[in-house]
């Protein structure tokens, strides 16, 4: 066990916040870092009082780690208890964001890593279900987003916070309905679910893309169509979002080169939603802009590209909501 402990590699970097542990008992091994190394700290089923949190905190120490092992029982439990966690107003939103989003980004990541989206049906439903409720009764979310820092896998990320725009964009535009912005929650996740099988030396390359190399991305909505149409039942906006998230107003797109009103509703709103996450979010070939960066590099870039109805509302969304902070 010991060696275990000592082996970085064997820690999950995901976080266990302490508001997340219920009744102080602890459900599963856990660790705390030290300069000389990890070391046990509590193991489960000890209880965590609220004296031992207050020593971590006043020594700088945030999180609790655990097991890579034991991540996906971590993921359960707090999937389980997300409708009462992101409903506990004791917890500040900006936390409650960062476990929304951390669950949402390990579902995903299990979702991209097994392709099976039909056996994690009832978790991507229950996630979006919750993700709805929390955005839709809290409105700092957008910024809160934006001041996350993160270093889990970017396609992981990127469709979390896609996820999370989408449901905020469509709510901003009128859309009220539950089940409806759950659908916008789900097309967000899986829009790039395609780029799964595209090779990771393509994905990460710093450099630009080769003709072939190009290829293969270009086919990404293609895949995730494919992938998502064998669900039965799946809404088909779900798939559209997948499908036309690249498609440009002029033609210029891909997979089809559909302009103006072909192209489905979802994907356009998609499009901007996936635009700006890639735009704010620092990528090896590119750093973060800020949000006022990149919603003026939207306007200037995109005319033409994107549906500017849509764009002038995306960009006064954001300033509705610093106007409301
Ligand atoms: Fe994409
Ligand atoms: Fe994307």
């Amino acid at each position: 066990m010991n060696d275990d402990i000592n082996n970085k590699e064997l820690i999950a970097k995901h976080v266990f916040f302490f508001e997340q542990v219920e009744e102080r008992v602890l459900p599963l091994n856990t660790f705390l870092f030290e300069v000389d190394g990890f070391k046990v700290y509590l193991k489960k089923g000890e209880v965590f009082s609220k004296d031992k949190e207050e020593h971590l905190l006043n020594k700088g120490q945030k999180y609790l780690f655990i097991l890579k092992d034991e991540l996906r029982d971590y993921n359960f439990g707090v999937e389980k208890k997300l409708t009462k966690t992101l409903s506990n107003d004791n917890i500040p939103v900006e936390k409650r964001t960062e476990i929304l989003r951390n669950a949402s980004i390990s579902m995903v990541e299990e979702v991209f890593n097994s392709m099976d989206v039909l056996k994690n049906r009832e978790r991507i439903n229950n996630l979006t279900e919750n993700m709805v409720s929390f955005l839709t009764s809290n409105n700092s979310v957008l910024f809160n987003l934006l001041s996350l820092s993160s270093h889990d896998f970017y396609t992981y990320r990127h469709s979390v916070d896609v996820s999370i725009y989408n449901v905020m964009f469509a709510k901003f535009i009128g859309i009220t309905n539950k089940k409806q912005l759950n659908i916008y929650a789900q097309a967000g996740l899986f829009h790039d679910l395609g780029k799964s099988k595209v090779s990771d030396k393509i994905i990460n390359k710093k450099g630009p893309l080769d003709d072939d190399e190009w290829k293969i991305m270009k086919a990404h909505p293609k895949y995730s169509a494919d992938i998502l149409k064998e669900i039965y039942g799946l809404h088909q906006n779900i798939i559209d979002a997948a499908l036309y998230h690249h498609e440009k107003i002029d033609g210029t797109g891909y997979p089809f080169g559909l302009s103006g009103d072909k192209i489905p509703f979802i994907g356009k709103l998609t499009a901007i939603s996936d635009i700006f996450s890639a735009l704010t979010t620092h990528r090896s070939y590119s750093k973060a802009r800020t949000i006022y960066e990149a919603l003026n590099f939207m306007t200037e870039n995109l005319k033409g590209k994107v549906d500017k109805q849509l764009l002038k509302k995306f960009i006064q969304m954001f300033q509705n909501e610093n106007e409301n902070r």
